[in-house]
């Protein structure tokens, strides 16, 4: 849909806007008129070169056209029905996803969030099935977001943000970790626990990487004590960290694994993978939902992950990503680059992320902030090295201004 076709101004857009919805986010003062690759374009044609990704989703490049042309493809088939009858896209999706990251199962859902409640739900349900009601225990790890949908805003370790204010209580049976300390989460363990459940690397708490030994140590306890290694892989998964999943460059396997995000190629889709013996936990009628493995998210996503695999995004993001973090590091102010892929952070030395933020749009380079001094950026996985030379040219004059 464009502006000039609906008879509205963008101020009587934004009026509308302001009169009728619960707005969550601050807005850019633009319209998101459509996008192509790396790049947005607002309601006056001009181009914003994207490093936010639609939070790390478009990683086969806005509208796709091989996913472009799956979506068109399978309107015109069905666009829904439920989980009652078999789907083609839906099958075929299960096969690639499982057969790719080396997964016994899967189930899809329509988000990240969604994705994280049946893996908390399937590592309860599996701890009543095997132990007994009692082995209901999470440990998750500070400053670990997992959506905020109830079950994931309780395992999201940040007590104080805004993403839990005004909300509690909020479920009982998770405690909060110290992220890369294999020690914290040894102390946290106790006959109850069930399950670990962390990011491989930590994004909305603003870019930490897990080391290997944390990693390896982990399962290694996990294994020793009888607990799930759950990962949650909605932000790194699917080529995001310069592998095709990120536990597969640590050289780990979890028990089950979320996913969202970049899979879809822009339509709502998450799913979590298990092993056969954990998925057993789940049956008909134990969890669900009317879309989950709706046909058309199925088939953009079929399509999108067979681009990410085709073009051989992972490496492209390894490889850019080091380029991009060498850059970054040489800014004005810049106290710490750091990410792993394209998962990437800058943090200054002062508060200035938010006026970084707001100077890069204004040259119209699309970054987030994540903390009063960090930025993130998560640019479709198909960026070049001379387009982040561009994004750092931008971010260095934005830091000077911020600065001034
Ligand atoms: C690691 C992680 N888990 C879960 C979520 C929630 O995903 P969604 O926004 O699709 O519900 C996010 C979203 O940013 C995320 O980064």
């Amino acid at each position: 849909m464009r502006l000039k076709d609906t008879g509205y101004t963008f101020t009587q857009l934004k009026e509308m806007n302001k009169k009728y919805m619960i707005d969550m986010a601050e807005r850019y003062d633009f319209v998101a008129e459509t996008a192509r690759g790396v790049y947005l374009y607002d309601e006056q044609g001009r181009a914003y070169l994207d490093f936010y990704g639609g939070i790390a989703v478009n990683s086969a490049g806005s509208c796709n056209e091989k996913v472009v042309a799956a979506i068109r493809e399978q309107v015109g088939d069905i666009i829904h029905t439920s989980n009652y009858p078999y789907t083609i896209p839906q099958t075929l999706l299960a096969k690639l996803i499982c057969e790719t990251i080396g997964m016994d199962k899967i189930y899809f859902q329509n988000s990240g969030t969604e994705a994280n409640e049946a893996m908390i739900k399937m590592a309860r349900k599996y701890g009543t099935q095997t132990y007994g009601a009692e082995r209901y225990h999470i440990i998750t790890a500070k400053n670990s977001f997992h959506g905020r949908t109830y079950g994931s805003l309780s395992a999201t370790g940040q007590p104080d943000n805004a993403c839990q204010e005004g909300y509690k209580p909020v479920l009982p049976g998770f405690t909060y970790a110290d992220f890369n300390s294999l020690e914290s989460f040894k102390a946290a363990c106790t006959g109850d626990t069930i399950a670990v459940m962390l990011e491989p690397v930590q994004g909305e708490g603003g870019v930490h990487v897990a080391t290997r030994e944390f990693m390896s140590g982990l399962r290694a306890f996990c294994d020793e004590h009888n607990l799930l290694f759950c990962l949650d892989e909605i932000q790194t998964g699917w080529g995001r960290t310069g592998a095709v999943m990120a536990y597969m460059d640590y050289g780990v396997k979890p028990d089950i694994v979320s996913m969202a995000k970049a899979m879809g190629g822009g339509m709502p889709i998450g799913a979590v993978c298990a092993r056969s013996e954990v998925a057993k936990a789940f049956s008909a009628g134990a969890h669900g939902g009317t879309y989950s493995g709706n046909p058309v998210a199925c088939a953009a996503a079929l399509a999108q992950i067979h681009e990410i695999l085709d073009l051989e995004l992972a490496g492209q993001a390894a490889r850019v990503g080091k380029y991009f973090l060498q850059k970054l590091a040489t800014l004005p102010h810049a106290r710490e680059a750091r990410g792993k892929g394209l998962l990437i952070a800058l943090e200054f030395d002062r508060d200035i992320a938010g006026a970084v933020k707001h100077n890069c749009l204004d040259q119209f380079l699309l970054v987030t902030s994540v903390k009063p001094n960090v930025i993130r950026m998560v640019p479709p996985l198909l960026v070049t090295e001379k387009e982040c030379d561009a994004a750092c040219a931008i971010i260095r004059k934005a830091v000077e201004q911020a600065c001034k």
